[in-house]
């Protein structure tokens, strides 16, 4: 309600109403007279202009327009003044890493007290402050968004008008005392109208908090900064029978019950903290209970909260915790270090899980799984991420970031930790399979785009709209590269020091590189650069083998495309691992490698040498190894040894070769890959020029013999055996073409089922079994084969397989076998399809996530035309725009068909701008997501080119576009 005063400061109003805008009845908005555009518009034509001109919100021509902004005093409202109208008062600002500075005051303790109710909830907080620097008179600036402030105090005394400013973003005290003091602030606010899903609100009844990474200010006054570290109370109050549940961070110290038919609870957190890692929960919920004996004798409480209909739901989040909590202190000498952990399971959720110190609380697709509902990629992801967030709590929690700037410190660093542990869970081959699939389709177009940023970031407009797959993938590449770099012993030498450092502080990701380099006396060279230097470094290697000399070169070229705002890049040091392969396949031994004027041994005493890592520093730079006594096939970036384009001159044969013999199964992966993105992009050029396509038998004898090869993991042949992303190969050319993609993808597709037809069926018959369903690698690795040829089997649109496929389905057991039928039906149109999904439907009507699945399978459909059918489901009564997993399925999934998304008439691009613009309104995070799948539309030919720019244009031009939305659509059309 405050920030509505902003504007008219010096005019009505003004600031006398402060105390006066606590009303409990709702009070009509009054449009006070200075100025009044009509309606909700919030931009003037000429800002609209402005806007179109792409500058940055910073500039002045943007800033002249603020003048000319529209006035609205309101005395009270009700709901609360919508984002819609919050982007009206100020004008979209940048901030930059450079421009930090300390905070003048630090926080000592705080203490909350909620009173949650249906109409208002009130927040009283009380703040220990003190200056950073003694007798400071510096002003303490506090954020605050989208609350009425009720009273301030000082010492115990209530502050006038005159002793405080307020604007719509920030309460000031102009002069506080000096040294330390208390202060006490009450405001309100509304949580049962909050739909962004950020700081506190609803989900399905219940109460709950996001305060990643700005949604503190949205609860309270506070310093949101993640440098401001406090030990916090809270005390929730409410309705006992609505909320029978009351939680926060830390340690429950005293409850009650009050008259009224309310009741009480007094949490107090030992730990100091940041207010993103705030949370409090209350509902009506229940536990799985369980605990886990630390490795020093702690026993800690183990709970995870749903409503009481899926708890039998949680056992798999239980087993994957508690694996965590063992697995951290194996791997990383981590131990927890409170009594009690908390996992809460909600609904409604705008990302997949969220860190709070001790009160974790989890997307519930992320947490609720059982057989029959959830697949093995829901069990995987539940596995990866109950190791994630529980992981924080030392990376992020006990050592926590300075700013949001240095946000990989945490999260690439935790992804790195978790991608670990499901390795070590798992089959560590097929997880970095995985991960290097995902960084390749998401992280590298992004990197290549307009959005392209440095895993740490110069400059953000909206934080929220840098949880990217760079910050949270290319950020764990970064780490993994250390490792590689110093090895295991090494690297946690590397981390023992960092906690030692940095235990309880607010650090940078140079505190991280200094421990690692200092615990390990290490070189890291210009190793630096990875945080600052966006865009994905293209090297290339060329080979020659001198029989006389018995030495085989390997030459590197390293080239950093231009990013924005970086046109011109320095090299960067790039960690290649590479061996050797003998004409039999065999790794040689490694005696020597002569490099940059030196011979440098590489030998060891205890055993042969089969494998070392390069350090590539410069621009150009040639690596020689002795003792080659036959022409060897390198091997390169074993286990994709940093995050780089590789371009190498092996040819083909080559290829075919390492995909047979390398002992680093994941090159050997990987050359499948190399010979099938080749193979793509020709035939993409066939198809470009109406040339018949026509498949290598070279490439279906590769692909056969991996399929029957029974000495590898099946789970590692589904992978070999499946071709890159469309997005993947789409990214490599010149003009994205995405009919031609998909047209000879289906071809390749088609062609293997129809040449190995026989092999995909035994494939089938041999990998069914009629056990019951168990989560272990062998049995995953069993369902992802045997249904990677069901899915090669249904692409043949013949009866027999259709008939194959629904049997299938009709038979399995469990979600991953069924769904995999599902799938493999619905490929082609027809009421063999439409039956089906009908049926799947009637099945699971009552389960919001299986048919969140139903909407996405429905969405990602490449049949043409089928934005008409997605236009359909968004009216379907089981859709709801204000759930983000709902809205992920059904719009994300569908902006993942590139034949539909990208379709010629521009229908696909039409349908995300309308879709845009109404959840701007709703849930500004989640429509920044939506609106990034614009961003790479400079990619396509001129007429999608056009099509796409004006969506993008439309959006600019809407009324009280948020920040979120206004930024990535702003960089988008830059
Ligand atoms: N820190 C969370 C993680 O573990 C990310 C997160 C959860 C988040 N909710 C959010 C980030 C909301 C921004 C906004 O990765
Ligand atoms: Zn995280």
């Amino acid at each position: 309600m405050a920030r509505l005063i902003l504007p008219c400061k010096s005019s009505c109003l003004a600031r006398t109403s402060l105390l006066g805008l606590i009303s409990s009845a709702p009070v009509k908005r009054s449009v006070c007279s200075v100025k009044s555009i009509s309606g909700y518009r919030c931009f003037s034509a000429l800002e609209a202009t402005h806007r179109r001109n792409y500058r940055f919100p910073h500039s002045s021509p943007y800033r002249a327009t603020e003048a000319s902004r529209r006035v609205i005093c309101s005395v009270a409202t009700e709901p609360f003044p919508k984002r819609v109208e919050e982007s009206e008062m100020d004008a979209p600002k940048e901030i930059f890493l450079k421009d930090y500075k300390s905070p003048d005051y630090y926080f000592d303790t705080v203490d909350l007290r909620f009173s949650l109710g249906e109409e208002k909830t009130i927040v009283a907080s009380k703040i220990t402050v003190f200056p950073r620097v003694e007798g400071s008179s510096a002003p303490l600036v506090l954020n605050g968004v989208d609350q009425k402030l009720i009273s301030i105090k000082v010492d115990g005394k209530e502050l006038k008008e005159g002793d405080y400013h307020l604007d719509s973003r920030h309460l000031t005290l102009q002069s506080p005392p000096q040294g330390k003091f208390t202060l006490e602030i009450d405001t309100e606010i509304q949580p049962q109208n909050n739909t962004s899903l950020e700081g506190l609100y609803k989900s399905s009844g219940n109460f709950c908090t996001q305060c990643e990474a700005e949604g503190f200010r949205k609860i309270t006054f506070y310093q949101d900064r993640p440098d401001i570290m406090a030990k916090y109370t809270c005390r929730i109050e409410a309705d006992k029978l609505l909320y029978p549940v009351l939680l926060s961070n830390g340690n429950l110290i005293e409850q009650g019950t009050l008259e009224g038919g309310k009741h009480y609870a007094v949490w107090e957190d030992p730990f100091k903290k940041p207010c993103y890692l705030f949370a409090l929960v209350a509902g009506q919920l229940e536990s799985r209970d369980d605990t886990f004996v630390t490795r020093s004798g702690r026993k800690v409480a183990l709970r995870i909260w749903t409503p009481a209909e899926d708890v039998p739901k949680t056992a798999h989040a239980m087993y994957s915790l508690k694996a965590a909590m063992k697995w951290d202190e194996d791997v990383f000498g981590l131990e927890y270090d409170l009594d009690l952990f908390n996992v809460v399971a909600v609904p409604d959720f705008n990302m997949g899980a969220m860190e709070n110190k001790s009160l974790n609380i989890f997307n519930s697709k992320l947490v609720l799984a059982s057989p029959e509902t959830a697949s093995d990629a829901d069990y995987a992801a539940i596995l990866g991420v109950i190791g994630h967030e529980y992981f924080h709590n030392w990376t992020g929690n006990r050592v926590t970031c300075r700013d949001w700037f240095q946000l990989s410190l945490k999260e690439g660093l935790t992804v790195f930790r978790d991608q670990e542990f499901s390795s070590d869970m798992g089959s560590r081959t097929v997880k970095r399979i995985a991960d290097v699939s995902k960084l390749r389709n998401y992280q590298f177009p992004q990197d290549a785009g307009p959005m392209a940023h440095p895993v740490r970031p110069h400059s953000y407009i909206k934080m929220d709209n840098f949880y990217t797959v760079t910050v949270y993938e290319k950020g764990a590449e970064v780490v993994r590269m250390y490792k590689t770099l110093l090895g295991t012993q090494g690297f946690r030498k590397g981390m023992d020091l960092y906690f030692k450092r940095h235990d309880g502080q607010a650090v940078t990701c140079e505190d991280f590189f200094a421990a690692m380099k200092d615990a390990n006396g290490a070189d890291f060279a210009n190793f630096l650069q990875w945080y600052s230097q966006a865009g994905t470094p293209v090297v290339k290697v060329t080979s020659s083998y001198n029989a006389e000399a018995h030495t085989f070169s390997l030459k590197f070229s390293q080239e950093v495309p231009p990013t924005p705002g970086q046109l011109v890049k320095e090299p960067m040091f790039i960690p290649v691992a590479v061996g050797l392969l003998d004409s039999s396949g065999k790794d040689m031994p490694l005696s020597s490698v002569y490099h940059d004027g030196t011979l440098q041994s590489v030998a060891s005493i205890s055993q042969p040498v089969l494998s070392t890592v390069l350090r590539v520093t410069k621009k150009e730079e040639e690596f020689v190894f002795c003792d080659i006594f036959e022409r060897p096939i390198p091997s390169l970036l074993r286990g994709y040894s940093a995050p780089v384009r590789l371009e190498s001159d092996l040819s083909d044969n080559d290829l075919f070769f390492l995909l047979a013999h390398d002992s680093d199964e994941f090159n050997r992966w990987e050359s499948g890959q190399v010979l099938a993105r080749k193979l793509m992009l020709s035939l993409v050029a066939d198809f470009q020029q109406s040339k018949p396509l026509t498949l290598n038998p070279k490439f279906v004898q590769g692909l056969k013999s991996i399929l029957c090869d029974t000495s590898l993991d099946k789970e590692f042949i589904a992978k070999a055996i499946t071709l890159p992303g469309e997005g993947e190969i789409m990214d490599m050319m010149e003009v994205a073409d995405p009919d031609a993609v998909h047209a000879v993808r289906t071809f390749i597709r088609k062609e293997l089922a129809s040449q190995l037809k026989s092999e995909f069926l035994s494939t089938v018959e041999n990998n069914r079994s009629s056990e019951e369903y168990v989560f272990d690698h062998p049995n995953m690795a069993r369902r992802a084969l045997k249904n990677t040829a069901l899915a090669y089997l249904g692409s043949l649109e013949d009866s027999e397989m259709t008939e194959l496929a629904l049997h299938e389905y009709k038979t399995a057991t469990n979600m991953t076998d069924q769904f995999a039928a599902l799938s493999a039906i619905s490929q082609n149109p027809g009421k063999t399809r439409d039956d089906v999904l009908a049926d799947f439907y009637t099945k699971w009507q009552h389960n919001y996530l299986v048919v969140n699945k139903w909407f996405a399978l429905q969405a990602m459909s490449n049949i043409p035309g089928n934005v008409e059918n997605v236009r359909k489901l968004l009216n379907h009564p089981a859709f709801d725009l204000r759930n983000p997993n709902k809205v992920y399925s059904l719009i994300g999934g569908f902006c993942g068909s590139p034949v539909n998304f990208h379709a010629k008439d521009g229908s696909g691009y039409k349908f995300l701008g309308e879709i845009v613009l109404q959840l701007d309104k709703l849930n500004p995070q989640v429509a920044s997501r939506m609106v990034s799948a614009f961003s790479r539309w400079r990619r396509f030919d001129e007429s999608r080119q056009t099509l796409a720019k004006q969506q993008l244009e439309t959006i600019m031009s809407a009324n009280g576009l948020s920040e979120n939305v206004f930024e990535i659509a702003s960089k988008s059309l830059a």
